[in-house]
């Protein structure tokens, strides 16, 4: 291996960050960048807003509701690594491809609030972060208001998680009495402070060792004697730390602090690179692709399209996986068969794009997308090699869809084609008699809205979705099947896939279970049938 290649793998760190809305990911993303040096100030308070739209919004319809729906891949240098943040939607509503992001990180920061502990979308995005065994690291944020007992939260990840977790660092007091955290590794307490800048600007850390008598200025015999209390009690009681075990998933480092304040964001990222893993390698149809192999290689798990308004163009986001990516180089598309030019590679900084020369395993790359790329397209140098396991979900909501303007619906398909591939939607054609009007499935409902917005932007087609009372898509194998077997009944509908393949649209997980009673001889998959390369979880 190349001591370059060697040396960039090295200091690679890809992940994401997931949480429940409002748990201030923005927030912390914003201070990672801030440490990162990517940005010289991080917003803070009311000017925040203004300028997260000015950096991490792609389409208008982020702007008008605040949110950001698309996911975005911002890197920054710190301390001698390459940082690349895959940047996921942090609204109420989840989507597809908030899931495929996590298949291209190598881990994730799962940020609590901490007066909230583990909540529902922290729940779902964990699950998948699981299916996947990578490293799980803890930020509890926003310790300068009250919120739960440490121990508390601990327990949380536990019961609701189920996963281990092990503190970094422990807090002394919240809210107004919060006085900073102790760093059980060098045995010091970093001291919390509210003077400066609120967040706007870096802080430095004032540690003072437990040990030292200086530790009675900064707190009371009380809060000692708590904080004492809790250290024997975290060390006799919990378990040694074991890397081995977090690198497996299955313990989780905690740290607390609040990323408004700035508190704590450092010494979590210190930690974080030193534990986080370097790339890693991914499992291909034929072996093991290991990032240092010398081949380059990587799998498409997002595009975009429209990014630009002022472009029609289209970016397949293509995470590398092995060897060096050089600018014009030649790779070979295994799903096309034959070999493609990587045309005009970004690297993002939101909005902005930055054209590169190169990039190493753990980068994410745009790649100008005339159309030949699907989500999970593997691409290579020296011939075939496919990549397993970008994840599709099964949709959990459907609609019909129609255009109020029958001349339009010839813009509506395509654009509706297009979102598919895009992988935002999937598209489900009606078999009955006389209903030719498309169903969409989504994975989540604010996918709906995006559609209809995108649909009537980028197609110039006002759309009309009516919402059916199904929740559940599964594919019908094994036996001959007829579609007729279902028909439509209220509570259950056959359509056929953009493959020409029959799923069985169900209201709920009880009339799945009285249509698997009622024919055994069927098999009902969430999973479509022939797709290689692609691995339908459900996650509800
Ligand atoms: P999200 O991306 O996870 O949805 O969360 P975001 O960062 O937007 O933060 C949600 C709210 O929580 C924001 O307040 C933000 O200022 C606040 N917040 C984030 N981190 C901390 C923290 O450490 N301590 C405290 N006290 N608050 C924090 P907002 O009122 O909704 O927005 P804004 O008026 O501050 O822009």
């Amino acid at each position: 291996m190349s001591s370059e290649l060697e040396r960039e793998i090295a200091r690679r760190r890809t992940f994401a960050i997931i949480s429940h809305p409002d748990a201030g990911k923005t927030t912390l993303t914003e201070k990672l960048l801030l440490y990162g040096g990517a940005i010289h100030l991080a917003g803070s308070v009311k000017a925040r807003r203004a300028r997260r739209h000015a950096t991490s919004d792609w389409m208008e319809l982020e702007k008008e509701r605040g949110i950001s729906v698309t996911s975005s891949v911002l890197q920054f240098p710190y301390k001698g690594h390459a940082v690349n943040l895959l940047d996921t939607p942090g609204h109420q509503d989840f989507s597809e491809d908030t899931y495929r992001t996590l298949a291209a990180a190598d881990s994730a920061v799962m940020l609590i609030d901490a007066a909230k502990g583990v909540e529902p979308q922290t729940i779902k995005l964990f699950k998948v972060c699981r299916m996947r065994g990578i490293p799980i690291f803890t930020f509890c944020n926003k310790l300068d208001r009250y919120g739960r007992a440490p121990l508390e939260l601990m327990d949380d990840l536990e019961k609701v998680l189920g996963i281990r977790a092990w503190p970094i660092n422990w807090p002394i007091g919240s809210g107004p009495d919060f006085r900073g955290v102790y760093d059980r590794r060098t045995k010091e307490v970093i001291v919390f402070s509210t003077e400066g800048d609120h967040g706007e600007t870096e802080v430095g850390e004032k540690r003072i060792p437990l040990a030292s008598p200086d530790i009675k200025s900064l707190l009371s015999e009380a809060e000692l004697e708590k904080l004492n209390e809790d250290i024997e009690l975290l060390d006799i009681g919990g378990e040694p730390f074991d890397l081995e075990l977090v690198k497996k998933g299955q313990l989780s480092p905690m740290f607390f602090g609040s990323a408004m304040t700035n508190f704590g964001v450092r010494p979590f990222l210190d930690v974080f690179l030193e534990m986080a893993p370097t790339p890693a390698p991914r499992q291909t149809f034929t072996g093991v692709m290991e990032p240092s192999n010398p081949r380059f290689s990587g799998f498409v798990f997002k595009i975009q399209a429209n990014m630009d308004a002022n472009h029609r163009d289209r970016i397949a986001f293509l995470r590398v996986v092995s060897g060096r990516y050089e600018k014009g180089m030649n790779a070979f598309h295994s799903r096309l068969g034959k070999e493609v030019r990587l045309a005009k590679p970004s690297q993002f900084m939101a909005a902005e794009r930055t054209a590169i020369e190169d990039a190493w395993p753990g980068d994410v790359i745009g790649l100008f997308d005339p159309g030949q790329y699907r989500i999970g397209d593997s691409l290579a140098t020296g011939g075939l090699v496919e990549f397993e396991g970008v994840p599709r979900f099964s949709p959990e909501f459907f609609a019909i869809c129609r255009t109020k303007d029958p001349l339009k619906r010839k813009q509506m398909e395509k654009g509706l084609e297009q979102l598919a591939e895009e992988g935002t939607v999937q598209i489900f054609q009606q078999l009955q008699m006389g209903m030719k009007d498309p169903i969409v499935g989504v994975v989540g409902a604010l996918q709906f809205e995006v559609l209809q917005y995108r649909i009537e932007h980028e197609y110039g087609a006002n759309l009309t979705l009516d919402r059916l009372p199904y929740s559940v898509a599964r594919w019908v194998v094994g036996q001959p099947f007829e579609a007729k077997t279902f028909d439509w009944d209220g509570n259950r509908q056959t359509v056929q896939d953009r493959d020409g393949l029959p799923l069985v649209l169900f209201r709920d997980e009880w009339a799945l279970q009285h249509a698997e009673e009622k024919h055994p001889e069927l098999k009902f998959v969430a999973q479509a049938p022939q797709l290689r390369g692609t691995q339908f979880v459900s996650v509800a």
